[in-house]
């Protein structure tokens, strides 16, 4: 009997003309299979497609919640922006995606994963890195890497030719990856570095230019490092990152025109939207530097880059990310407080930050005649801290003076 194949589905170009090709070549049933990230992408109608290009059924799983509460926050709490700028959107949504893959080829017995990502990417590896790791026996097969076709335009002209319905919208330059915690834009016009990215690269944002000549307040709660309450509401995950990404988005937050190393070893450029991933991630750094103690804020700076390098190389099963998590979880014991920014035009103001656990004692800090700091402890202090340079000096003086 032949084996049945799972493949990761959008309804767009590639994964329809793919579930062609895969039941053409291999006479084995086709399962067709999406997770809903928020991608906004068109969900409805997506099981009719599915069944007439090719596959015998069509599955659509809700990942939302998960997606927010398990991949998300953790992504959040880590502080874990890709080369110090990117919030991952995409890096964090594989991996959902690999595990869901894996458990829906368990529960219907395939013995083959098929997805759709092209040779040079990123989302390859984290697709197949996954999805080893989840279920090692698992086959893959990653189509666009060794058929025929060359441009979009032999795919469509395959399309046509075996009836697949592919929406005959003019296309758009960009090749455009979405989900709740941003977007992705690259291809078209964006390839050349020297040039700006025109104003419809754009999808989620308005022009900071453009924005309200009024800024706009908001206050956000954190408990135990996730956020619960926006401007005294508590929202349940999903709502509350689509809130803060309408809040960000009409004022112009979140874009992003970054340079990136891939996984593969080529440099790319993309444009980023993420309102909601730069209000969170800000406020959240925010609570951070007025919680946590000296050394673990420093040391968890380290961490941050290091857990964002192995989300984006498509490593979130490792024991690594793992037992880096742990850490990350046990500094979050006490980030409760309230955080309150002010957007403007594109940019993010701190306007206050609370918490019952802020180690910030203004009777410590005060200039004033309220100061209790003892001045004098500084002075032995800093005799003891300089003394290895000092030493040094003294030593490198004296050689100096005998050659
Ligand atoms: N460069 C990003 C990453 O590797 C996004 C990849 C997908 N981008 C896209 N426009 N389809 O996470």
């Amino acid at each position: 009997m032949a084996d049945k194949i799972v493949v990761a589905y959008s309804g767009g170009l590639d994964t329809s003309v793919m579930v062609k090709w895969l039941s053409r070549k291999y006479h084995g049933e086709i399962i067709a299979v999406c997770g809903d990230l928020g991608q906004k992408d068109e969900l409805t109608g997506l099981e009719e497609k599915a069944l007439k290009t090719g596959a015998s059924k069509f599955i659509l799983v809700d990942l939302k919640h998960e997606f927010i509460t398990e991949y998300v926050w953790k992504a959040l709490k880590a502080g874990a922006l890709y080369e110090g700028a990117y919030p991952m959107a995409c890096a964090i949504g594989r991996p959902l995606l690999a595990k869901m893959l894996t458990e829906i080829a368990e529960q219907e017995g395939a013995g083959t994963i098929a997805h759709g990502c092209t040779g040079k990417g990123n989302d390859q590896v984290r697709f197949e890195v996954g999805i080893q790791t989840l279920a090692p026996e698992i086959k893959l097969e990653a189509p666009l890497r060794t058929w025929e076709f060359k441009s979009r335009e032999e795919e469509m002209e395959y399309a046509i030719l075996h009836n697949i319905p592919v929406k005959a919208k003019k296309d758009s330059p960009y090749s455009i990856d979405q989900n709740l915690w941003g977007i992705a834009v690259e291809c078209g016009v964006l390839e050349d570095p020297t040039m700006p990215p025109p104003e419809d690269a754009y999808q989620l944002t308005v022009n900071p230019k453009d924005a309200p000549a009024e800024s706009e307040v908001i206050s956000i709660h954190f408990d135990k490092g996730i956020p619960v309450w926006v401007n005294g509401i508590h929202f349940d995950p999903v709502t509350l990152v689509n809130e803060l990404n309408i809040i960000g988005g009409r004022n112009g937050i979140g874009r992003m025109d970054l340079i990136e190393n891939r996984v593969v070893g080529i440099k790319s450029r993309e444009i980023y939207e993420a309102p909601a991933a730069v209000i969170l991630h800000n406020a959240h750094h925010e609570l951070e530097k007025l919680i946590l103690d000296k050394e673990t804020f420093r040391y968890k700076q380290d961490v941050s880059n290091k857990i964002a390098n192995l989300i984006y190389d498509g490593l979130w099963f490792s024991p690594l990310f793992s037992s880096l998590m742990a850490f990350v979880d046990s500094t979050q014991e006490n980030i409760t407080g309230e955080i309150v920014l002010e957007l403007y035009k594109g940019n993010i103001t701190v306007l206050s930050r609370s918490s019952v656990h802020s180690l910030y004692n203004k009777e410590l800090a005060t200039y004033t005649s309220d100061d209790t700091f003892d001045h004098k402890a500084s002075e032995g202090f800093i005799k003891i801290y300089g003394l290895p340079y000092k030493t040094m000096s003294l030593v490198n003086n004296k050689l100096k003076a005998t050659v």
